[in-house]
């Protein structure tokens, strides 16, 4: 399982080897066309061998072999997100026994998303059978046990998605400024984010998101919904494993995703109102230390990070940070035109400024020297550094 997402679709994953292939077919290349047939066969064996890797996988945790598995502390996985391939999500039988493992794991709230809406169109089929929301809660009949049954679903398209933004923009531009006369404000998420509840279209975010399909990217779910939301790629839904859903969820709420170091919790403290507001405070872990003492040590492993550790010290930082993230993670340097004073001649700068200058300039040279990253650096602010880790 891949945790990386890039923007690939399939149609770019195939086109490219098709093209190779009809000028394989023109040349009429004997070598060349049976080189192309081995190429097939030795992936078609190491696919078939993964695939026979994660059945046993799955066999092993689904019967009970793998004891960790056994009690999942699902309290942090309070709303788990399915993208489908919409092509899969035509296969409703296919979704309906994804459910059922769902509702046998005890997940209570799930998001279903398809990119052309074809869950969103069979919903009351959904609702009907795993559904409480359509329930009447006087039905005596129903027994205790079904009531474990019982999911709690929001069905997200792409209605929801670039289409509510724009209506969004539009409510808010009718609102703000078509009249001549009233304020207009500089618009920044916080507006946003109230359009679209006028919408109707805020729900919290996943805390988990399983994606099942070919390609590895998130198909179009809104990108506002997945802030702070781990994304794992399951491969396609036809091949979907009982056991390998286990043991997502069950690293899911073991590995903790995101830390926060700072040396004085007081400084905490003052962010700590607006990450209550986006209701993630759950999901961060506060550490009280000098970063560099307190950096985790699960190198390789880390999505994205964050450094403001000031101008004197971001120079250490890069080795150590570099390799906490994976391949193709994001690391961000802050304050990295310190206030446009890396750009002026020396005998310009003031004289508070010159230090940090210096420490700047020698961090960038650093950052373009290493083979590593490939760096862009963005004047918003004060200026950061973008660097993605190569290998
Ligand atoms: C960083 O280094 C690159 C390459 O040497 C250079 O082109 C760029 O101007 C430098 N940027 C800063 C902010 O020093
Ligand atoms: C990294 O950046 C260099 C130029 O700065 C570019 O030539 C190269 O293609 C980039 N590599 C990747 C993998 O994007």
């Amino acid at each position: 399982m891949d945790h990386s997402c890039r923007g690939v679709t399939t149609m770019d994953l195939l086109d490219q080897p098709r093209k190779v292939f009809v000028n394989v077919l023109k040349s009429g290349n004997i070598v060349l066309l049976l080189l192309w047939h081995i190429l097939h066969l030795v992936l078609s064996i190491l696919y078939l061998l993964r695939e026979i890797f994660r059945a046993f996988q799955s066999y092993l945790i689904t019967n009970g072999y793998v004891k960790a598995y056994d009690d999942l502390n699902l309290d942090r996985v309070k709303y788990l997100g399915i993208v489908v391939d919409s092509d899969e999500a035509r296969k409703t039988s296919n979704v309906i026994e994804l459910l059922e493992w769902l509702s046998v794991i005890g997940v209570k709230k799930v998001c279903l998303y398809d990119r052309e809406g074809v869950l969103k169109k069979s919903k009351d089929i959904f609702i009907e059978r795993f559904g409480s929301a359509h329930l009447p809660s006087e039905d005596s009949k129903n027994p205790p046990l079904l009531s474990k049954k019982q999911m709690e679903f929001e069905f997200v398209s792409p209605i929801d998605g670039k289409e509510a933004v724009a209506k969004a923009a539009n409510l808010l531009f009718k609102k703000y400024y078509a009249d001549e006369d009233s304020e207009k404000p500089f618009f920044t998420e916080t507006y946003l984010t109230k359009a679209l509840k006028t919408l109707g279209h805020v729900e919290s975010d996943p805390d988990l998101l399983l994606i099942y399909g070919l390609a590895r990217c998130h198909l179009g779910f809104p990108a506002w919904r997945i802030r702070y939301t781990e994304m794992v790629h399951m491969g396609p839904l036809k091949h979907k494993k009982y056991g390998l859903i286990l043991k997502v969820i069950h690293r899911f709420t073991k590995v903790k995703q995101n830390y926060a170091i700072y040396m004085d919790r007081e400084a905490y403290e003052i962010g700590r109102p607006v990450i209550q507001k986006a209701g993630v405070e759950h999901k961060i872990d506060f550490i009280e230390s000098h970063a560099l003492h307190a950096l985790p040590k699960n190198e390789g492993s880390f999505d994205y990070a964050f450094v403001d550790v000031g101008k004197i010290n971001s120079i250490n930082y890069h080795e150590r940070i570099t390799k906490l993230v994976k391949v193709n993670g994001i690391v961000v340097y802050d304050n990295t035109l310190w206030f446009g004073s890396v750009a002026q001649p020396e005998e310009m700068v003031l004289k508070e400024f010159k230090e940090g200058r210096v420490s700047i300039i020698e961090i960038n040279k650093s950052l373009t020297a290493d083979p590593r990253i490939n760096i862009s650096t963005v004047p918003v602010g004060d200026g950061i550094t973008i660097c993605r880790r190569l290998y």
